[in-house]
This record gives structure tokens, sequence and C-alpha cells, in this order.
């Protein structure tokens, strides 16, 4: 099968033109303009972008948490990213108490296989150490799961001791891989949690006003020094403060290789959004809380200044039956929001159209810089002679309501319901096959593969 993409404005982290790409295959063998070769396929992509595939290195599909399972599984959570323009995911495995790695990296592959329609990799979660862990991590890192995620917060759930955080951090030092870190002080919140219940604050906006910023600033302060001290890259996933991000400035500034995510939900949402009526702050209930409204410039200009360097979603979806089980106690919320199929128009509309960030930051922090972080570019992340064919042809003019009702996440709220994006996903190519067509999903469940990262060299 080959697609000759034609008269696009093709845009990676670095470049901005018009022309035409070729694809043979899954993969893209030619760029240049006026291609003439004869094609299986032809698409005509004037006034439109195309893009590398989004990638989204923050998902948790099927996941297990607080007495239930997140909404979507492989098939639907894939299918909703294909819809919003994204062509890779990296998922979550979990290493539960008891269980080694392999057992987790084999029950997060059962999910997987068969079901997802895009490319798919996986971290690992880490939550109980032992000297067979850490040579698992390393076998983890040789099969391709080149990164790992520590926990600072959940006591008793996911949340590793400091000890064990500094043994992991320097096991991955030396085996070439990345380390996660979910940055909050879980022992100053699970005070704060239990004071809260104790007083009768039960509403789902108590989760927020126990969870300070400074807390979180505190924990990405200790993971980068324990990381400096490790010698190890170390990469904060969902930072939603100011506080946080201060640390992550000065490492940065200091030469060390600290990282950091943001999500959709710290760039549009606010603390305001727990006073919704009727239950509806439960919507909301992520750990990180939502911010003051504030927080929103300061975290855009980390990402226009390379503070912030990659935009994921942890898309974490429960329904509105399932957030109800923390009716009368904040804390058995489950924790989580949808937003992996949200993630490009978002960004696009509030980054890029209100000229917070150029074209190519946008490209670059939704699939070019997560892709050489997690082990995955040149093969995904770009467009390229010899990069896979995952291809978002992007129609920057058209609008959409963002809505539960038409969504394809599998969870019955939008955190964003209501809300006018103007950016749209037209077409997604995922390894050379169109599976977005004129708003259908034309791809297959299960066509998705394992995709092994690289380490660091
Ligand atoms: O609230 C969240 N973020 N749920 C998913 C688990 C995590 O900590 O990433
Ligand atoms: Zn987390
Ligand atoms: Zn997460």
């Amino acid at each position: 099968m080959s697609i000759l993409i034609k008269n696009g404005t093709i845009v990676t982290a670095t470049d901005q033109y018009i022309g035409d790409v070729f694809v043979e295959g899954e993969k893209i063998t030619t760029i240049g303009s006026a291609l003439t070769m004869p094609a299986d396929r032809v698409i005509d992509a004037t006034g439109k972008y195309v893009l590398p595939g989004g990638i989204d290195v923050h998902t948790h599909i099927d996941m297990p948490f607080g007495g239930t399972t997140s909404a979507d599984d492989f098939e639907s959570g894939t299918i909703a990213a294909a819809f919003g323009g994204t062509t890779t995911i990296v998922d979550f495995a979990i290493q539960y108490r008891g269980e080694t790695l392999h057992h987790a990296f084999d029950t997060w592959s059962k999910k997987a296989e068969g079901k997802a329609a895009i490319d798919y990799g996986f971290h690992m979660i880490i939550t109980e150490l032992s000297d067979q862990v850490e040579e698992e991590m390393d076998a983890m890192v040789r099969q391709g799961v080149s990164s790992f995620k520590l926990f600072m917060a959940y006591p008793g759930v996911f949340m590793l001791d400091d000890a064990s955080i500094f043994r992991a951090m320097l096991r991955t030092g030396k085996n070439g891989g990345t380390i996660c870190m979910h940055a909050e002080n879980g022992g100053v919140i699970d005070v704060l949690v239990k004071k809260a219940l104790a007083e009768g604050k039960t509403a789902p906006k108590y989760h927020a006003l126990t969870r300070p910023a400074r807390a979180e600033g505190e924990a990405a302060h200790r993971a980068i020094a324990l990381a400096e001290i490790a010698d190890v890259p170390v990469y904060i996933v969902h930072l939603s403060s100011t506080e946080a991000l201060e640390q992550v400035v000065e490492a940065r500034d200091r030469g060390l290789p600290a990282f950091a995510e943001t999500c959709p939900q710290y760039l549009f949402l606010s603390e305001d959004n727990y006073d919704e009526p009727d239950f509806g702050g439960a919507k909301y209930v992520m750990s990180p809380p939502l911010r003051a409204r504030g927080t929103q410039e300061r975290l855009w200009r980390g990402l226009a200044f390379n503070d912030l360097q990659a935009i994921a979603t942890d898309h974490c979806p429960f329904c509105m039956k399932e957030k109800h089980l923390g009716d009368g106690d904040f804390s058995k919320i489950p924790n989580g929001a949808p937003g992996v199929e949200t993630r490009m128009s978002l960004v696009y509309d509030g980054g890029v159209r209100t000229g917070r960030i150029s074209m190519n930051r946008f490209v670059e922090l939704t699939s070019t810089s997560p892709a050489k972080i997690f082990g995955m570019f040149p093969k995904k992340g770009t467009i390229a002679p010899g990069s896979d064919a995952d291809i978002v042809i992007f129609d920057p003019e058209k609008t959409t309501t963002l809505s539960a009702k038409t969504h394809h996440m599998k969870v019955d709220y939008n955190p964003y319901e209501g809300r006018q994006v103007t950016g749209v996903t037209e077409t997604v190519l995922s390894r050379g096959k169109v599976i977005i067509d004129a708003g259908k999903f034309t791809g297959r469940a299960g066509a998705g593969s394992f995709l092994k990262r690289a380490a660091r060299s």
C-alpha cells in the first residue's frame, strides 16, 4: 500500500514548509515538492497541517484504582486517542506488592494485545523493591520498558520510601532507563486528609485543599535531589504547580537532566471547577489537583521556554457512578480524568492560536520531545524518510465543540464540556494505514504493536 499526501503544510519540531509526503508500507520514504510517483491513494492536504502523530506518554488504560477500574480499555482508549490525533501512547504497567515486574509486563501486554489500535509502549510502576526486582529492572530496559514510575504519594498503595526510591534511581542510572516521578509528599497529604475528614470536610473540593502546591514543590525538590545524587535523569509527571516548576527550572539551570510534563487539565481548568454543584467537583478529582487559575500562564511560559518538555494527558477516566464511590468522603473518589482524545485540539487552540507557543513548539511538545526523552525517536515523533508513517492531517480552521455526547472515550463526562476549539484532526495514518478517515475510524483493534523503546546510549 502506498499513499501520497500532497500540498500539505508539513510541520516538524524545526521546520514548516509546503510539500508532499510519500508513504510506502509502514514508512515515510520520500518528502519533496510536486512528487508524481503513482500511489494507491492520493490525499489532498491543501490548507492543512501534516504533522507527526501525537505521542501521549502518560495514560492509564484499563487500570485498577480505588476499588474500580479506569473506563477505557485498550480498544476504546486507543481509538479515542486516534480520533484526537495521537498515534502512540505509553501506558503504565503496575507491579503490585508481592508481584514481579515480569508479571506486570505480562498482565499489561494481555490487556493491550488484540485491542490496541495504535502503537503502545509501557512504563513500569514499581511499588516494592527487592534485589530481585532490581535485577528485573535491567531486564525491563532490555525488553523495551526503559522508564520506571515511582510514587512519592498514595501511602499504602503506590508510595515508595526514600530509600527504595534512591535504590531504584541508582539502578536506573546504571541500566540506561529514566525515572518518572509522581511528586507529591504523600505523608503530609495523608495527615491533611485525615484532619479534613475528622472535621467533617468531605466534599470533592477538599481533595484539592488537602494537596497543597507546596507538597508538590517539596517532592519535586526531593526527587531532583535524589536523582542528582544517583546520577539518573528524572522526569516529573503531571506537573501542576509553580512550586514544582521552580524546582525543575533551578535543576535545569544547573545543567541537570531534569525534565517535566504538564497536562491540558492544568492549562485549561482550575481549582474553581471543584465548586461545580451536585458532586460535579468529583470530575476533577485527580492528583495533583487543579490549581489556582494564575498558575496556567506560568505553565504556558514554562512550555514556551523549555522549562517543561512535554504535554501528556494522564488519561485516567472514571464514570460518574465510580466517582460516587466518594459520596461523603472525598478520599474515596477514584483519582483521574479523561483527556487522551482532546489534547491536540486543546493545545493547538489554547497554545498556538493564542500565540503562546509556535507551531513547531506544538509539534515538539506533543510528539518530538516525548519521543526523544523516552527512546522512540526518530522512529516516532517526526516527519522524515525512514520514520514510521504515523501522520496526522490537521485542519487548523475547523471548529468543534468538546462534549461527552460526541467523544469516543468510554466515559460519561468531558471535563471541557461545551468548550469550542478550533483545530481538528481530520485524517490519521498509523504505520502507513489510514485509521481515521473523514471522521470515521477505519483502523482495526489489535493493529497496534508493542513499541520497544531504547535505553539511553
Ligand atoms: O489522579 C491521577 N493522576 N490518577 C492517575 C494516577 C496517577 O497518579 O498518575
Ligand atoms: Zn501520578
Ligand atoms: Zn498518571
